[in-house]
């Protein structure tokens, strides 16, 4: 393990106090670019790409314009996020499928950004010079990676809705829980079903639950229709909680997931299909109908767009009745996580939030 040079301890430095406390991360990588630039001798590019699903997309970078879309796999780029490791490549034109931006180039230095696992992109260098690059700058950039990624976390929503106060500590949300006294026959039919631990739902009246029913006729017709979705539509308990799982992860729904992981594992979701989806990582070797379910989700509230093979295989799984009960189970989560954000619904005291920050893996 190479030790980390003066120069590179240096920037490291110098970039923890450029970034400072912003945590925008292309804000931070257009300066942390710019840095490196300015700051390492004998480069004729420096720049990111982020990962978006099978693909690296250009990010902010210092040099000549550069291509913008490199598959996972192709190049440097590529098989440095492929493989997870750093590429050093002392003479780029011995590097089979180097992708050649700018012909200047003779050596080239890319370094993957990985987060719990998951490749979210790479820091690319390239010089004009051969074998620019050694093990020191591979160990170098690692540790500039290291501040980059740690200013670019976010701090969990639900802790940062509880530092701004206004949280009910008796309902853990903004809102207080509904008082039985003020609702009609209905609304406390529906709250008796909500305060019963064998009532059906997994967080009673703390949770979205509780929230619907200040507004009790929206809980007696949106009640009968999740039932439905989840219970009658035939789509059966494992499609259900991947599908839930799915959506709460596109919406950083940190409740709804920490509600429903342990659903997911009670229907047998195995704990590496619960981190794929955690992680956003590619559904490549999943079982058919696993992906499928996990494919739409992100297609449909991601890229929001769904791709024409993703609603063909999805159409010959499901059929149309219960792809249309499918897709209107995942919009019924989707508004069940958008109760949640907007009323700041706080996880249990001691639960960590089991949703990571997964910066340039969104959009
Ligand atoms: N040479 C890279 C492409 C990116 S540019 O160097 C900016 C590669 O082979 O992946």
């Amino acid at each position: 393990m190479p030790e980390v040079t003066q120069t590179y301890r240096d920037l490291a430095a110098e970039l923890g106090a450029l970034l400072g406390g912003e945590t925008d991360p292309v804000s931070n990588a257009a300066n942390m670019a710019a840095l490196l630039w300015h700051g390492l001798p004998d480069l004729n590019w420096v720049g990111f790409y982020f990962r978006q699903g099978a693909e690296l997309v250009l990010g902010p970078f210092q040099g000549k314009p550069a291509c913008v879309r490199i598959a996972i796999g192709q190049g440097v780029c590529g098989t440095a996020a492929a493989r997870g490791t750093p590429v050093v490549v002392p003479d780029v034109h011995q590097f089979p499928g180097h992708i050649a931006c700018d012909p200047q180039s003779r050596s080239e230095l890319v370094v993957p950004l990985i987060e719990g696992g998951a490749v979210l992109g790479v820091l690319d260098l390239d010089s004009p010079l051969t074998a620019r690059f050694d093990d020191a700058d591979r160990a170098g950039c690692e540790q500039l990676i290291e501040v980059f990624l740690a200013r670019c976390r976010h701090a969990a929503p639900s802790e940062a809705a509880g530092e701004a106060g206004g949280i009910d500590p008796e309902s853990g949300c903004r809102l207080p829980l509904p008082r039985r006294a003020d609702l009609d026959a209905e609304g406390q039919r529906i709250y008796d079903r909500l305060a019963d631990p064998d009532g059906g739902t997994l967080r009673g009246l703390k949770g979205p639950g509780g929230i619907q029913l200040h507004s009790p006729e929206l809980a007696r017709h949106s009640r009968p229709v999740n039932h439905y979705l989840r219970y009658a539509s035939g789509l059966g308990g494992r499609v259900r909680e991947l599908a839930i799982l799915a959506t709460a992860r596109e919406h950083d729904s940190q409740f709804e997931w920490a509600a429903h992981e342990p659903a997911a594992l009670a229907e047998g979701i195995s704990l590496d299909i619960i981190e794929a989806i955690r992680w956003r990582r590619p559904t490549t070797g999943l079982a058919k109908a696993d992906a499928i379910v996990i494919d739409l989700a992100r297609e449909m509230f991601a890229a929001r767009h769904v791709c024409a093979p993703t609603y063909a295989r999805a159409l010959q799984q499901f059929g149309r009745r219960q792809l249309v009960d499918l897709v209107a189970l995942m919009g019924n989560y989707a508004a069940t996580a958008a109760l949640l954000t907007a009323f700041a619904m706080q996880l249990d005291k001691r639960q960590p939030p089991p949703l990571p920050s997964l910066l340039f893996f969104r959009r």
